[in-house]
């Protein structure tokens, strides 16, 4: 048996249907109500619906097998298991952001920056030399420079909109991002037969 853990939420929606283009039954998961483990018909896999950092810890303690999350949250939690495939959706990119208009870079002083991902934000800062001091938020961080908190924020830029009604903009792109599908370390050579076919009617079905 083979246990999938896969991000709920966004990505959820676009995973479940490449299983379902890879020929998996994935009836449990199209009326799931409150339950959180699935079966994938008579094909021996399990599939466990998680937040993001969560697929993250349940593979690295190797309870689930195969991850399917978002290089955001990779970037922010660490490495320990194999990155196999970019499933090329949910694509979008880290971004710093602030109000509209201004410069950044102005003035000699100490910028704050706010983001639900402070690793990502300091490694960022870190490899341009810069000292900043990061407050964590944990949503909506567009309100922090609004509010006067920030001098700018590190966040997730999809569409752009909500950077746009909020009268902010991007000031530099930091890096771009989309799902990924990992692997525990050991379940790699344990179950190699099964992850193999898994990832190839996967990667066979990626746009
Ligand atoms: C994410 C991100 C931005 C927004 C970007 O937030 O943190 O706020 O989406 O998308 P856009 O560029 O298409 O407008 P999310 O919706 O996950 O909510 P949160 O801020 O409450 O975490």
């Amino acid at each position: 048996m083979i246990r999938i853990a896969l991000t709920k939420g966004r990505i959820e929606k676009k995973a479940v249907e490449i299983l379902a283009r890879a020929g998996y039954d994935i009836s449990e998961l199209e009326d799931k109500g409150r339950k959180l483990v699935f079966r994938l018909g008579e094909a021996d896999i399990e599939v466990v619906l998680a937040k993001a950092a969560d697929v993250i810890t349940y593979i690295e303690h190797g309870v689930c097998d195969v991850g399917i999350v978002g290089e955001d949250t990779i970037m922010e939690h660490g490495k320990h298991f194999h990155e196999l495939l970019d499933l090329n959706f949910g694509k979008c990119k880290f971004a710093l952001a602030g109000i509209k208009g201004r410069d950044f870079y102005e003035g000699y002083t100490h910028k704050i920056i706010a983001s639900k991902y402070p690793n990502v934000t300091k490694n960022y800062f870190n490899s341009k030399g810069i000292d900043v001091e990061i407050v964590k938020i944990e949503g909506s961080v567009e309100l922090a420079p609004i509010l006067g908190l920030s001098d700018a924020i590190v966040d997730i830029v999809e569409t752009g909109s909500t950077l746009k009604e909020n009268g902010l903009e991007v000031y530099e792109d930091v890096a771009y991002i989309s799902t990924r599908l990992i692997v525990n370390t050991a379940s790699i050579k344990l179950k190699k037969r099964e992850i193999d076919e898994l990832v190839s009617r996967i990667s066979a079905e990626i746009e």
